[in-house]
């Protein structure tokens, strides 16, 4: 087991090796690597999980890879991390191997279908103006899925609040990358319109992303409905997005201004729902491996314990931003990190947070290491971990319980556990579904402000 000073000394060379890159911050994109251990839901049953879900929010955000990450990911231990990262913009039409896309076609059944029924019996009868659905942890909480309605056809999406397209598989990509989704069929839908030359490219530092064409129709979201909401038709995708067949594509909630749509930016579902729901909010409620909702016009205050903390959004960079410049591990000190912004993202499976932070934190974590077989920091899968609070916007910090930043054993022995904080060299941090899995989160388009409080424990 390492001292303290060790851990500091491998974190130090860790960082070392970092190189910097400013994020692009106009270009958002999803680029999942997908896992295809049967049974996921359970720690210790998820390798490799860790270092994919790390390697994402690096390429979602354009931040260069850590050395030790690029090693572990060309590591046989992540050969399939390995194989979804050669993927390049020559692929985008994502053609895979016969094995492939029967496991794919397998896990879609079970996927759909589980979400479908979640949002069925789970969700609350909508009032007028609200919407509700369920939000359904896959792959080892790897990304939480909701279904959506459009025009008429049921579609099983991934919900971003770090993107602004809604796009979607569909029945003009190739066969092959049809396999094993739910393709919306726009000449089955009778609402249906074509947006004459309008396209859309969602598309990455390292080539993964989405492109095609555009139309509108009617999306009804757990009862929230727009009647000409842009969908945006995928002509080409790339291979890590054919092969999470969980997901048939996206629904941006970030601000429009990030929506890819040419020659015209279009709205993203909840600025076109905006005026007609009770309430301009929507509300992220994700759970650690268990069932959870997305609201639209509501805040459903049986969901969190005690009032919600608000804070100021910034929208510049059409993010969920706020500033978030303090923090406590455990019951120690509060700590300063000076000019720190942060965004809430349900898009990004970790925390990505400034390396004091992580430091800080794991300093305090018996047996942590960074990793470079993994290219993250582990730990034994029993440490005690301690809580993290984080500032949001300056007036209210909030708690990461411990447990949550246990993500998932790195191996099948289920030994070693990859952490859900980890550190990104980066003015901005990214705190994705392990905040969210410790907050119940309201995003308010009203008054542009983020208001958070602790989940029932
Ligand atoms: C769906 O919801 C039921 C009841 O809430 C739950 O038992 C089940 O595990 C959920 N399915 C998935 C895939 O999460
Ligand atoms: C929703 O409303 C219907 C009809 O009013 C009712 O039968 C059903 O039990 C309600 N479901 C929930 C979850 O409240
Ligand atoms: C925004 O609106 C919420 C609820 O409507 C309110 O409680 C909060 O104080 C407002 N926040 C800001 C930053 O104005
Ligand atoms: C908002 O964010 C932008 C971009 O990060 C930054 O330049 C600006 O200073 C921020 N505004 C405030 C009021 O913090
Ligand atoms: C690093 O991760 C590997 C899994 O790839 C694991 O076997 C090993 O025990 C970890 N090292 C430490 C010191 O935890
Ligand atoms: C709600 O918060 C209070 C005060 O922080 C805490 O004592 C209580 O245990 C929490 N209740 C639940 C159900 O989590």
């Amino acid at each position: 087991m390492p001292s303290i000073a060790h851990l500091q000394t491998l974190l130090l060379l860790a960082l070392a090796t970092f190189v910097l890159a400013a994020p692009r911050q106009t270009q958002q994109k999803r680029s999942f690597v997908v896992e295809r251990i049967p049974n996921p839901a359970f720690k210790g049953r998820t390798p490799g999980a860790g270092t994919r879900a790390l390697i994402k929010a690096y390429r979602k955000y354009g931040v260069a890879l850590p050395e030790g990450l690029v090693d572990a990911m060309n590591s046989a231990n992540a050969g399939s991390t390995a194989n979804a990262l050669t993927n390049s913009l020559a692929d985008l039409t994502g053609a895979t191997d016969d094995k492939a896309k029967k496991e794919k076609a397998k896990g879609n059944k079970a996927g759909t279908a589980s979400a479908a029924a979640n949002s069925t019996t789970s969700a609350t009868n909508a009032t007028a103006g609200t919407g509700v659905v369920a939000a359904t942890p896959e792959q080892g909480d790897v990304e939480y899925l909701a279904p959506i309605s459009i025009g008429g056809q049921t579609m099983v999406m991934d919900f971003d609040s770090g993107s602004s397209d809604l796009w979607v598989f569909n029945t003009q990509l190739a066969t092959a990358s049809q396999t094993g989704h739910t393709n919306f069929n726009p000449q089955k839908s009778t609402s249906f319109k074509l947006m004459q030359g309008a396209t859309f490219s969602i598309s990455y530092g390292d080539g993964s992303g989405a492109a095609g064409n555009v139309g509108t129709d009617t999306v009804n979201i757990g009862g929230a409905t727009v009647t000409s909401q842009a969908i945006e038709l995928a002509t080409a995708v790339s291979t890590s997005f054919v092969q999470d067949t969980q997901s048939n594509g996206l629904v941006g909630l970030a601000f429009s201004k990030l929506n890819t749509v040419k020659p015209t930016a279009q709205k993203t579902f909840f600025d076109n729902a905006m005026p007609s729901l009770a309430m301009p909010v929507f509300t992220a409620d994700l759970r650690k491996a268990s069932v959870g909702a997305y609201t639209f016009g509501a805040i459903d205050s049986t969901r969190f314990n005690g009032s919600l903390s608000w804070a100021a959004v910034n929208t510049t960079n059409g993010f969920w931003q706020f500033s978030s410049s303090k923090f406590a591990v455990g019951t120690g000190a509060t700590m300063t990190v000076a000019g720190g912004q942060a965004i809430a993202d349900t898009g990004t499976t970790l925390m990505l947070a400034n390396a004091a932070i992580v430091n800080a934190y794991y300093s305090q974590v018996t047996g942590a290491v960074n990793n470079a077989t993994v290219g993250g920091v582990t730990f034994p899968c029993n440490a005690n971990l301690p809580d993290l609070a984080v500032d949001v916007g300056g007036n209210y910090m909030a708690t990461v319980r411990g447990d949550d930043i246990n993500f998932a054993a790195v191996d099948a022995t289920g030994q070693t556990c990859f952490g859900g904080l980890q550190a990104i060299q980066s003015d901005l941090q990214i705190y994705g579904d392990i905040m969210f899995k410790s907050q119940f989160v309201a995003f308010n388009g009203g008054n542009n402000s983020i208001g958070m409080a602790a989940h029932q424990s």
